[in-house]
């Protein structure tokens, strides 16, 4: 009998942190599994690595006084001692965000959703702090959750509530580092057009099954009150450059990046067979992650993977709850 293709991608852990208790609610259950599968005589895929763009590393390089590369490449090095050697991990491949090869397939992907109309162009005021000299956006603004209320919600997602967030949803938005009000400034950003998928991932959602249940009641209510575009370009240094001609200083977003890092790693790994595993209904994907990564996992990928078309979609979700340690 042909051997089961299983994919298994756990979270990539921002590389701004020391490994903690969190990192290993999706870590060890992902390597459980892995193992498990293997046992059975599964062809077993296990990918994960360092997510090592966005404003989680510059905001730790700027408190460390040090750049962002370093603060990834430091924090790399000891995930990769720490999970492959100290913990013996199973993985199959574990890499970074700021390989060459992550870098070829994010434009590869980009340029498709460009090219069929799912990523366009859109101008727009964006709020501006004068005294930090930059956009605010995702952790470097603050405020109150337009959503439900909670008070240290942030630019681009609420931990309370879990939905992911425009600025302008945000009440009392404050400068992160600097507490100034921010004002308003134009730019242009590529936006992800989410709402053209709201019919297709709604049947996807309807036809799952073995979601945790946090995941798909978190998924149903952000489709039920409607899919909205999303900015995927940022005004800042550290990232991955939009790969078209006069946008090259604007960087794709972390998030719209970090989650293609399961087919670029899956590619590293396995380059004369990695169509077997996103190429193949048969597949079957195992997702792992905390619970606030679920509305990424859950709609923003499988859209981007649906506009690309041909690639396999999420199959599992298992996404844990926060882990309270001593309250
Ligand atoms: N770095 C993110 C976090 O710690 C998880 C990214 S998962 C990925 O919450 F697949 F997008 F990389
Ligand atoms: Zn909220």
């Amino acid at each position: 009998m042909e051997k089961r293709k299983i994919l298994i991608a756990a979270a990539w852990p921002y590389g701004n942190y020391s490994i903690h208790l969190g990192n290993l609610s999706s870590i060890l259950p992902a390597d459980v599994l892995a193992r498990y599968h293997r046992l059975r005589g599964d062809d077993v895929l296990y990918v994960s690595g360092t997510d090592c763009h966005g404003t989680p590393i510059t905001i730790t390089a700027e408190k460390e006084k040090t750049t962002p590369e370093a603060v990834a490449d430091k924090y790399h090095k000891e995930f990769c001692k720490g999970f492959l050697d100290d913990m013996d991990m199973s993985y199959d491949c574990y890499t970074t965000t700021t390989t060459e090869n992550h870098k070829k397939v994010v434009s590869d992907l980009f340029l498709k959703l460009l090219e069929k109309e799912f990523i366009y162009k859109k101008k727009e005021t964006l709020p501006f702090c004068t005294k930090c000299n930059r956009f605010l956006l995702d952790r470097y603004i603050e405020g109150v959750c337009g959503l439900c209320g909670a008070l240290d919600a942030r630019g681009d997602q609420c931990d309370a509530c879990g939905e992911i967030l425009e600025p302008s949803q945000l009440k009392d938005p404050k400068c992160k580092l600097c507490e100034s009000v921010p004002e308003e400034r134009e730019t242009e950003n590529f936006y992800l057009k989410l709402s053209a998928f709201q019919k297709d991932l709604e049947k996807f959602v309807k036809k799952s099954s073995g979601w945790r249940k946090n995941a798909l009641k978190m998924t149903e209510s952000m489709l039920s009150g409607g899919l909205k575009d999303r900015a995927i370009t940022r005004d800042i240094e550290w990232g991955i450059s939009v790969p078209v001609e006069g946008y090259e200083k604007k960087k794709i977003y972390v998030w719209f990046e970090a989650v293609i890092g399961y087919l670029s790693a899956s590619c590293e790994a396995r380059s004369d067979d990695w169509k077997e595993f996103w190429e193949n209904k048969d597949a079957l994907h195992y997702y792992l992650h905390g619970k606030d990564n679920v509305p990424f996992h859950t709609v923003v990928w499988p859209a981007m993977l649906m506009g690309y078309e041909g690639l396999h979609l999420p199959d599992r979700i298992f996404s844990s709850e926060y882990l309270n340690f001593e309250n």
